[in-house]
């Protein structure tokens, strides 16, 4: 198996679907690269799957580093992507840029970042200076303060026109990819249709180049998860039983024999 780049993700587009996952420590995403996923994304999920926040928002600059290092030195050929946390691409261009640069000297193959036309600007910085760069349309859970809550976006015509534009803007802004959350189908399937760079879709639909899932979701850690989410094990279940089954035999004296 080849290591992915960014080129060989761009060249998917039309030849092959990429199933893609998130991972935040060093035994998953080797497990994730050992099967295969193309995609790594230490995403600021960790927020919710690792540190146990209710949202996004508190994630750091930290947080992120330390989990894209244990990814990053964990796998062979997946690409990995380091998400800019809310706060670390807000303030200034400069700050931006230098977030990003940090991520790649911890191992990052790219940076993902959410925003539209809004955030061009600095997703053209980022690219001259060697960055590749993942957007992230639609529903954008860094806003989830402003929406009042995780809610689908798209569904209004003006909505949906917005959506569209903001993808049609990062991809001229140099994106190499963008991820549509949380879309309706058709309006996934129209943006995969008018962009040259792949979609990677997670809750938008099946028309899209690739797709995300968020690891706890797809090997069912997490028991409550999203709708639109398959999952692939019950490894929740499984731990359970296991950290059971190892309690139980200490109290009986069967473990150590
Ligand atoms: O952080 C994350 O897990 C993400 C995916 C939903 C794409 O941004």
């Amino acid at each position: 198996m080849k290591k992915w780049n960014v080129a060989a993700v761009r060249a998917s587009k039309g030849r092959m679907k990429l199933g893609c996952c998130t991972a935040y420590d060093a035994c998953f995403a080797r497990l994730a690269d050992e099967a295969g996923v193309p995609v790594i994304l230490v995403g600021d999920s960790i927020g919710m799957n690792v540190l146990g926040y209710e949202t996004t928002i508190p994630v750091s600059m930290e947080d992120v580093l330390s989990a894209v290092g244990a990814v990053s030195r964990s796998v062979k050929n997946a690409l990995v992507v380091g998400d800019m946390p809310f706060g670390s691409y807000q303030c200034s261009e400069d700050e931006a840029i230098k977030n990003a640069v940090s991520l790649i000297k911890a191992g990052a193959d790219a940076v993902k970042l959410e925003g539209g036309e809004s955030v061009c600007p600095i997703i053209r910085r980022l690219v001259s200076a060697g960055i590749p760069v993942l957007a992230h349309v639609g529903m954008m859970p860094q806003s989830v303060n402003a929406y009042g809550g995780f809610k689908k976006q798209g569904k209004t015509r003006e909505e949906a026109e917005k959506v569209f534009l903001d993808a049609k803007a990062v991809e001229d802004a140099g994106a190499f990819a963008v991820t549509l959350e949380c879309i309706p189908s058709d309006l996934a399937a129209e943006i995969t249709a008018a962009l040259k760079i792949p979609t990677i879709g997670i809750g938008a639909g099946p028309i899209c180049d690739a797709q995300w899932l968020v690891m706890h979701d797809m090997l069912g850690l997490n028991e409550k998860v999203p709708s639109f989410v398959r999952k692939y094990a019950d490894l929740a279940s499984t731990v359970r039983e296991a950290f059971s089954a190892y309690v139980s035999d200490v109290e009986k004296g069967a473990f150590p024999s």
